[in-house]
C-alpha cells in the first residue's frame, strides 16, 4: 500500500550494469497509475459526501438535519450517520481483505495478473458508482474499488521494487507515496470543478472519472512484461534471465541475475515466514511493523483526507470554500512530500519523524483551541473569514508535517527494516494494520466529532505525543545502511540489542 510493498531487495551497495530503460519508464507509469488510483479513492469521497444532490438522493437524514435549523445546537452532528461513513470506510474494509488473496494471487500467478485484477476491479467499481441509483449499487461500487486497492497496492510496489535498478529503488518508494497524494490533489479538483455542474449530478462524473487511471492500468498491465523475481520464483530460470537483460537493456546481467537467484532460492527455503516472524530475534521488525502504521493513522491524517469538506462545511465554511480548502490542503500535501523526497537521505528518518511529530501535534493543539475559542461548545458560533483562514492555515501546517514525515516514512521504514526470510509476512502485517485503522478511523470519525466536538483534535495530539517519543527511544536511524546491514542497527540499539545477539 501507499509505496509499502517496495521491498528494497538486496540493494547492498552493489552496482550492477544497466539502468533505465524503456520497459522501466513504462513500470513506473503504470505503478503511478496504481498510486493515483488509491489516491484519487482517498480524496474524492469527502467531497462527494459534503455535495448536496448527492445527500439528497442517498442519504435524506443527513441532507435534512443539515438544513433543519432547530438542530443549531447540535452542529458538530451535523453529518453523523454511519450509513454515510460507511460510503467511505467499505472501502478500506474490502481493500483489508482482499490484501491477503491478492498476496496468494501475486506470488501463486505474478505480479501483472494481480495487476490487471486489480484494474478490472477498479474499473468496474467506478462505473456502478458513476451510474448508481441507491445505496446498495453506491456500497457494492465502493467494495470493488476496494478490491481494486487491495490488489494494486499488492502488486504494483513489488512489481515496481523488481523491476526497478537497485539505486533507484529508495526514490520510487516515495515516488509511489508522491502519486497518491497527485492522485487526491486531483480528486479535489475534480470535487471543485463537479459541484458546479448545473442539474446536480456532478458526484456522478467524480465517481466515474475513476475509471480514466483504472483503464490505464489494466491495459499497461496486459502490455507489461512479468519480472524477472517472478517468473524466476515459478520455476522458469532461462526465461527469467532472458527478461531480465531486457528490460535492464543489456546482456551483462550475470552478477544481478545471481544475485536475484540466490534471493530467490533462500526466500523458497523459508518455510513458515508467519512462524519466523514471531522468533524473539525479529521482535524489533515485528514491533515496528504494527506500531508504524497504527500510529500512522492515529495521526488522524484520514480525517482531513477524507472529511475535509465535510469538516469545513460544519466549522461553517461555504460549499465553494470547503471545496476549495481541501484544493488548498491537498497541494500542500504534494508539495510537502516532495520536501520530503529530498531530504529522507539527506537528514535521515529521524529527524523528519520527530520534527515532524512536534510540528503536527502544535499545529493540531492550535486547531482544536481555535475550533473551541470560536466556533464553540455547540457550535453556534459564527466563524469570521479571518478565523476561517487562520483554521485552514493550521491544517495545512499539519498536512505538511504529515506529509514530510509519518506518510511516506510510515511505508519506507517498514519496508527496509525487515530481512528476506520475513519480509513478505511483515509487508502484509504492515499493509493490513494501515488498511483496518484507515477503516475504524473512516467509520467512526464523524460519530467522533458529534462527540468530542473540538476535543477530537486533542484526541489526536495525544497520540502524536506518544508515537513520538516511541520513535525518539525504539525507532533507529536507517538512513544509509544498506538492507543487509540492517542488523548492526538493532544490535547497536539501546533497548532492542538484548534481542538480536545471534543476528
Ligand atoms: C496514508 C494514507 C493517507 C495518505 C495521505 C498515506 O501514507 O497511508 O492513509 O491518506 O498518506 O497523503
Amino acid at each position: 500500500m501507499a509505496g509499502g510493498g517496495i521491498a528494497v531487495q538486496s540493494a547492498g551497495g552493489r552496482n550492477y550494469e544497466g539502468g533505465l530503460t524503456g520497459f522501466v519508464i513504462t513500470t513506473c507509469l503504470v505503478a503511478a497509475m496504481g498510486g493515483l488510483l488509491f489516491g484519487y479513492d482517498l480524496g474524492i469521497s469527502g467531497g462527494v459526501t459534503s455535495m448536496e444532490h448527492f445527500l439528497k438522493k442517498f442519504f435524506p437524514s443527513v441532507y435534512k438535519k443539515q438544513h433543519n435549523d432547530s438542530d443549531k445546537e447540535n452542529a458538530y452532528c451535523k453529518f453523523d450517520s454511519q450509513l454515510l461513513t460507511l460510503f467511505t470506510s467499505s472501502l478500506y474494509l474490502a481493500a483489508l481483505i482482499a490484501c491477503f488473496f491478492a498476496s496468494v494471487v501475486t506470488r501463486v500467478y505474478g505480479r501483472k495478473a494481480s495487476m490487471s485484477f486489480g484494474g478490472f476491479a477498479f474499473l468496474i467499481g467506478a462505473i456502478i458508482n458513476g451510474v448508481a441509483s441507491n445505496i446498495i449499487m453506491l456500497i457494492v461500487g465502493r467494495l470493488l474499488l476496494g478490491v481494486g486497492v487491495g490488489f494494486a497496492n499488492q502488486s504494483v510496489p513489488v512489481f515496481l521494487s523488481e523491476m526497478a535498478p537497485a539505486k533507484v529503488r529508495g526514490a520510487l518508494n516515495i515516488g509511489f507515496q508522491m502519486a497518491i497524494t497527485i492522485g487526491i490533489l486531483i480528486a479535489n479538483l475534480v470535487n471543485f470543478g463537479t459541484v458546479k455542474i448545473s442539474g446536480g449530478w456532478g458526484w456522478r462524473v467524480s465517481l466515474a472519472l475513476a475509471a480514466v487511471p483504472a483503464v490505464m492500468m489494466t491495459v499497461g498491465s496486459f502490455l507489461l512484461p512479468d519480472t524477472p523475481n517472478s517468473i524466476l520464483e515459478r520455476g522458469h530460470t532461462l526465461k527469467a534471465r532472458n527478461m531480465l537483460a531486457k528490460i535492464r537493456g543489456t546482456v551483462n546481467v550475470d552478477r544481478e541475475f545471481q544475485d536475484l537467484y540466490e534471493a530467490t532460492e533462500a526466500a523458497k527455503r523459508v518455510e513458515h515466514p508467519w512462524r519466523n516472524i514471531l522468533q524473539p530475534k525479529y521482535r524489533p521488525q515485528l514491533v515496528c511493523c504494527i506500531l508504524i502504521p497504527f500510529f500512522q493513522q492515529l495521526t488522524g491524517i484520514n480525517v482531513i483526507m477524507f472529511y475535509a469538506p465535510v469538516l469545513f462545511k460544519t466549522i461553517g465554511f461555504g460549499d465553494d470554500a470547503s471545496l476549495m480548502s481541501a484544493v488548498i490542503s491537498g497541494g500542500v500535501n504534494v508539495v510537502a512530500t516532495a520536501v520530503s523526497i529530498y531530504c529522507v537521505d539527506k537528514f535521515g528518518r529521524r529527524i523528519l519523524f520527530l520534527q515532524g511529530g512536534m510540528q503536527m501535534l502544535i499545529s493540531q493543539i492550535l486547531v482544536g483551541v481555535m475550533i473551541a475559542l470560536k466556533f464553540g461548545l455547540n457550535g453556534t458560533a459564527k466563524l469570521s473569514k479571518a478565523d476561517a483562514d487562520v483554521i485552514l492555515f493550521l491544517i495545512c501546517l499539519y498536512v505538511a508535517a504529515f506529509a514530510w514525515s509519518w506518510g511516506p516514512l510510515g511505508w519506507l521504514v517498514p519496508s527496509e527494516i525487515c530481512p528476506l526470510e520475513i519480509r513478505s509476512a511483515a509487508q502484509a502485517i504492515n499493509v493490513s494494520v494501515n488498511m483496518l485503522f484507515t477503516f475504524i478511523i473512516a467509520q467512526v470519525f464523524l460519530t467522533m466529532l458529534c462527540h468530542m466536538k473540538f476535543g477530537l483534535f486533542f484526541f489526536f495530539a495525544g497520540f502524536v505525543v506518544i508515537m513520538t517519543i516511541f520513535v525518539f527511544l525504539f525507532v533507529p536511524e536507517t538512513k544509509n545502511v544498506p538492507i543487509e546491514e540492517m542488523g548492526s542497527v538493532w544490535k547497536n540499539h539501546w533497548f532492542w540489542c538484548k534481542y538480536c545477539q545471534d543476528y
